[in-house]
């Protein structure tokens, strides 16, 4: 494995095996990972919004974002879309098949300055496990928390990852699941277009209200402004970037937008911190 400044054993990956594998849509698997030693699985703990360096042995190393509930020890989850030469080679894991992981690492979404604030989380496509892990983060602690909307944005209706949990999810008090199709179908009764459609029937208290969003740049651009729109104050507005990475610790470099590294200032960014260099964000 390739080093800059490295100290060697930030760079050394935890052995975990594959204990479940859910195919969310023809591109997108959901694994389980868990740690095959105990001293691990009692260690690891993560925040939602937070990502994990997986590496197969022989094929290379990406970043992906927990999608599960912090709450699980010693084991996480995992939606993989299938896209290059890593994410191909984890689509093709089994149960048993053992991945090395690094992490958790960077900033999550700030679960605790939210306790007692109303949540808009807004996700497009493969920007939904992070948001999934604060919605199942919100659940398992749900008197923290006020009201939740989670208004999630898809292309088309094969593409729909998370119909279980949505379902799930729909079931918790004062939480609201919402969905925008882009392409209308037959199939589909709800709201057609743009994820930011939604917000037109979006009745918030905007001072207590924090905004999460991940999703593709463009996405996330008309989401920050829709939040703002609607009253949400640009410091409770957070916002989950990606960006090539390779270490993802803050020596390579790979990952800079302006002067902020995306895997240690990052990934998930308060939106005053990034607002001066938005048209290198989207
Ligand atoms: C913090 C963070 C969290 C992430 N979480 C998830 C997650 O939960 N689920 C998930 O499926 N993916 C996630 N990703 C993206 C994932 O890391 C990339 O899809 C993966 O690195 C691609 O590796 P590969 O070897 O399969 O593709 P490669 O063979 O390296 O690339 C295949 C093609 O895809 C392009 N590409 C590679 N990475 C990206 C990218 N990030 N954006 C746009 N194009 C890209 C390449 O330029 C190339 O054209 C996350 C990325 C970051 C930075
Ligand atoms: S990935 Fe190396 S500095 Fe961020």
């Amino acid at each position: 494995m390739s080093m800059i400044n490295g100290n060697e054993e930030s760079y050394r990956p935890a052995l975990a095996a594959v204990t479940s594998v859910l195919q969310e849509n023809a591109r997108i698997r959901t694994l389980g990972i868990t740690f095959r030693l105990d001293a691990e699985r009692k260690s690891f703990s993560f925040n939602p919004g937070q990502f994990v360096m997986i590496t197969l042995p022989g094929i290379g190393e990406a970043p992906f974002s927990m999608c599960s509930s912090p709450k699980e020890k010693g084991h996480f989850e995992l939606s993989i879309r299938n896209l290059g030469n890593v994410t191909d080679g984890m689509f093709r894991l089994r149960k048993g098949d053992v991945v090395g992981v690094r992490g958790p690492y960077g900033h999550g979404y700030p679960v605790q300055e939210m306790k007692g604030r109303d949540i808009v989380l807004v996700a497009g496509g493969i920007g939904f496990p992070p948001l999934a892990s604060v919605v199942e983060h919100v659940i398992a602690n749900r008197a923290d928390y006020g009201k939740v909307w989670v208004l999630y944005g898809v292309k088309d209706y094969d593409d729909v990852i998370y119909r279980q949990r949505m379902k799930r999810w729909s079931k918790a008090k004062d939480l609201e699941v919402r969905m925008a199709l882009e392409t209308p179908c037959s199939k589909w009764k709800g709201c057609v277009g743009v994820v930011t459609k939604l917000f037109n029937k979006l009745k918030i208290d905007a001072g207590n209200t924090v905004g999460l969003s991940c999703g593709p740049p463009i996405m996330l651009k008309f989401v920050t402004l829709g939040f703002e729109k609607l009253g949400i104050r640009d410091g409770d507005i957070f916002i989950s970037l990606e960006r090539l990475m390779q270490c993802g610790i803050g020596k390579c470099g790979h990952c800079n937008i302006g002067n902020k590294y995306v895997c240690t200032d990052g990934p998930v960014f308060r939106y005053t911190d990034i607002k001066n260099m938005a048209e290198e964000v989207w």
